[in-house]
């Protein structure tokens, strides 16, 4: 994620990238080939000493956030964070309590709620042209990080990939969630779910389904995914569906029927290093940025929901033989969902 951020900074002419920060070597090395102007450091304290420097993108894993948030607010730093906020929920809450009460602007990579194609529908959910919105289906699945592999410090996939879900639905619903059931299956003898589905209600009465999971086809010849939104109200619904390159959006409203396909626009990070930059120059929060609350609830949610479906039955099919097929056939995947990165290769 560092380098995706580094490669939008570099093109928005709002900032200046000063330092790069990473503990691993070869990862500064390839920060020094896409930024010969930054200085390259592996202790970022540097950075937050610097009174020119304005904002901070906090993008390691997890485990070391709450840390750099609180000395990114000590030092006035703008910050922009990836999620999950903190490795705890408790180290979360804490990270929402001191973005909140400083005099700075913070932000987190929610992207879901960024994205073009669900602004469109939440547009049209809350037009009339649907009714009055009553069901929300989401589904993501994909072969993605397998178990074992990358943020193990951000849970299964329900979590770490699966908050962006739990996030859409309750930005969808604008309102609180209610009840949750939850059903799991740990593939692959794995410790943890890696398939779940949630569904339940919000306090307004609104129903959701959301199904996630990186289990689809891991080891089939030519991989696909499968992904979409689904939101139906009391006369119309609306859909979208991508394939990581196009998003198309249908509405089925009550007086037009529209078919919108646009460009998928990838984890929007030009976008959101676009709203912190007009945040920090009028110095008035852009209120499309998603909040660190935001990602602390959705987090707090995707756990309750995984701990759900430990409590119902969680059925385990497939081998560990299976599994580390799945890990070889990953290292040597050229093009993939959710590889990890190659430092050999100038990414
Ligand atoms: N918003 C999204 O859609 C999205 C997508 C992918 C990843 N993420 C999140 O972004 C974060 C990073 O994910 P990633 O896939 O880039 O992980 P990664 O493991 O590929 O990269 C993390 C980098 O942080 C460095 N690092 C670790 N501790 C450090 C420290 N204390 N100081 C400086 N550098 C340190 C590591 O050396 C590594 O280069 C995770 O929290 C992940 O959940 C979010």
């Amino acid at each position: 994620m560092g380098r995706c951020y580094l490669r939008e900074l570099l093109q928005n002419e709002a900032f200046e990238v000063v330092y790069i920060c990473d503990v691993d070597a070869a990862c500064r090395e390839v920060a020094r080939r896409q930024a010969p102007q930054a200085q390259i450091l592996s202790d970022f304290r540097p950075a937050f000493d610097d009174e020119r420097i304005r904002a901070v993108v906090l993008c390691t894993t997890a485990d070391a956030r709450l840390q750099q948030i609180r000395e990114a607010v000590a030092a006035g730093k703008h910050i922009i964070a990836e999620k999950p906020i903190a490795d705890t929920l408790e180290h979360e809450w804490e990270a929402v309590r001191l973005a909140e009460e400083a005099p700075v602007m913070s932000t987190t990579n929610m992207y879901l709620q960024n994205a073009w194609y669900h602004t469109v529908m939440r547009d049209a959910a809350y037009s009339g042209e649907l009714g009055e919105l009553a069901i929300m289906r989401i589904c993501h699945m994909t072969p993605g990080l397998a178990p074992g592999e990358g943020h193990e410090s951000e849970g299964p996939s329900f979590h770490d990939c699966g908050m962006h879900y739990v996030n859409l639905a309750r930005w969808f619903a604008r309102s609180e969630f209610k009840t949750w059931h939850a059903q799991g299956m740990r593939m692959w003898d794995w410790k943890d779910p890696w398939w779940l589905q949630a569904h339940g209600t919000f306090e307004n009465g609104i129903v959701y389904d959301i199904t996630q999971g990186f289990v689809y086809g891991q080891l089939s010849k030519d991989q696909t995914h499968n992904s979409y939104v689904e939101l139906i109200g009391t006369k119309g619904f609306c859909r979208m569906t991508h394939d990581f390159k196009t998003a198309v959006v249908d509405i089925h409203g009550v007086t037009e029927t529209l078919h919108i396909e646009r460009p998928f626009g990838g984890k929007n990070i030009d976008r959101l290093i676009a709203e912190m930059a007009d945040s920090i120059a009028t110095g008035r929060r852009n209120e499309q940025m998603p909040t660190f609350r935001e990602s602390a609830i959705a987090s707090e949610y995707a756990w309750r929901m995984l701990e759900d479906a430990r409590r119902n039955d969680l059925p385990s099919i497939g081998t560990h033989d299976e599994l580390e097929a799945i890990w070889e056939h990953r290292r040597n995947l050229k093009d993939g969902y959710g590889l990890l990165p190659r430092l050999n290769k100038n990414v």
